[in-house]
């Protein structure tokens, strides 16, 4: 019998090798074997740095073939959305409603960052102060950029690396999250079918970290890119010294939910988004602070919409909630809500798990100090408590190593406008949950949650060098 097991190599140096050592990735729900990849070693690892250098240094990527690139991969993203949905369906555990938004999210990246290419323009400084000079900026490409990216959008998030990078006209080398490295090489497969120069993509899996900190301690590489948990952030930014990092880290975002605001809506907005994939996405909602004079109306609708939540296989369209990445996360999270009960936290709903699913659950009473409150659950479990006054919300918000995203529900055009500037956050949803992102908008948080911003437009920005010219009119 043929076996369905898909086998893929890594793209390195416009070549795609097969090694001897594999990394098997499972079907996240049936735990099947799904794929097998290729592991690349040292000498490997050494050869896409050494290609990459070469693509910067000789072969430049012209701006406009920048943009056809860009914009063919599009279009085979479009035309291949069915299969790339089903594989971040079967490798990623993502349910496959949300798969296909992420692939077709992942197509308009390319589009958003396609015509990026036609902004990269330096400007005429005003020469005031000086005579017989005159001063201007180009952009030109850092250099050799490194993606390092995660599980949970497996697609979207490498685009979110790779296109800005090839945009800015950087050879870039992707290191995917080993559980769901298929997708990221049929990424590239697709590249290098729309003509990407030799040397400007390449993909390296690794196993055990060594990959990775072989390419954080080359000092060939101009910058990173990192999607992930904060402790490896910090390693990321301590390793590569006075090189540059755009870290996105995670977060325990909060929502708002004042008493002015639309309640239902909010409730059945905020059900869907606590659980969505899982919880696994840096900006899920995790707490969510209703105003007291509300609470009850609100947790009577957002209890009914939760238990509305089909839970399961990733593959039936019908699914909300499907595994987490793996058993050992979901054990992890298990025993996070344990500890929070046994300190006075009440399981309104969930706190169940079976293999790698765990249950959408719902706390309430969490203090200060709880795991489920204070560090990022990345998981289907959500939190929710009251306050009095808006201030209060503010600070309860606040109270958190954390700041990427917040959401705030209110009819108060005036407090719409002043809360941004309250708020240590990164971003902030107007009447919706704290977990909305465009594709074009920047994306990125403040203290723990990491530094610079995503969105092409802005991922651009760091991965371009503004050099200066003066020109002496009198020389
Ligand atoms: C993330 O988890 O940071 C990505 C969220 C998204 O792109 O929607």
């Amino acid at each position: 019998m043929q076996s369905n097991v898909i086998k893929k190599k890594i793209l390195i140096n416009d070549q795609w090798v097969e090694t001897d050592e594999t990394h098997k990735i499972y079907n996240k729900y049936t735990g099947e074997l799904f794929s097998e990849v290729s592991v690349a070693n040292e000498e490997l690892v050494n050869q896409a740095v050494e290609a990459a250098v070469y693509a910067h240094k000789r072969t430049p990527f012209a701006p406009d073939y920048r943009y056809d690139v860009l914009m063919r991969v599009s279009e085979l993203l479009r035309e291949n959305s069915d299969e790339f949905a089903r594989i971040i369906a079967e490798e990623g555990g993502k349910p496959i409603t949300d798969a296909k938004v992420e692939v077709s999210r992942s197509a308009s990246t390319f589009q958003i960052a396609a015509d990026e290419t036609k902004k990269l323009v330096g400007e005429i400084i005003p020469n005031y102060n000086v005579q017989g000079r005159f001063l201007y900026t180009v952009k030109k490409p850092v250099g050799v950029v490194v993606a390092i990216t995660p599980f949970n959008f497996p697609l979207n998030l490498v685009v979110h690396k790779v296109a800005p990078a090839l945009a800015a006209g950087n050879p870039v080398i992707i290191k995917p999250a080993s559980e769901t490295a298929t997708i990221a090489i049929k990424l590239c497969e697709l590249l290098e079918k729309a003509g990407v120069p030799k040397g400007y993509v390449q993909c390296v899996v690794g196993s055990g970290g060594v990959v990775g900190e072989q390419l954080l301690q080359d000092e060939r590489v101009a910058h990173y890119t990192f999607t992930g948990s904060p402790a490896i952030g910090r390693h990321i930014q301590k390793t590569i010294g006075l090189r540059k990092a755009t870290l996105e880290l995670g977060s325990n975002s909060a929502t708002i939910v004042h008493s002015d605001g639309d309640v239902e809506k909010a409730a059945a907005k905020l059900a869907k988004m606590a659980f969505a994939h899982a919880g696994q996405i840096c900006i899920s909602v995790q707490r969510i602070y209703v105003q007291q004079s509300v609470k009850e109306q609100f947790l009577e609708k957002f209890l009914h919409e939760v238990s509305l939540l089909k839970v399961g296989d990733p593959l039936n369209p019908e699914t909300n909630v499907g595994p987490m990445i793996n058993e050992k996360e979901a054990k992890r999270i298990e025993q996070w809500v344990i500890e929070a009960k046994e300190a006075g936290a009440e399981i309104l709903t969930g706190g169940r798990r079976e293999g790698s699913v765990f249950y959408p659950t719902v706390l309430m009473n969490v203090k200060k100090g709880m795991k489920v409150s204070d560090e990022e659950v990345f998981a289907p479990v959500v939190t929710v408590s009251g306050y009095e006054t808006i201030e209060e919300a503010i600070e309860l918000v606040n109270d958190s190593k954390y700041g990427l995203q917040a959401g705030v529900y209110t009819s108060d055009l005036n407090l719409s406008y002043k809360i941004p500037y309250l708020l240590d956050v990164g971003g902030v949803i107007i009447n919706d949950t704290c977990c909305f992102r465009a594709d074009q908008m920047p994306y990125g948080g403040v203290k723990d949650s990491g530094n610079g911003k995503e969105g092409p437009a802005y991922a651009i920005q760091e991965l371009v060098e503004t050099v200066t010219v003066v020109v002496n009119l009198e020389g």
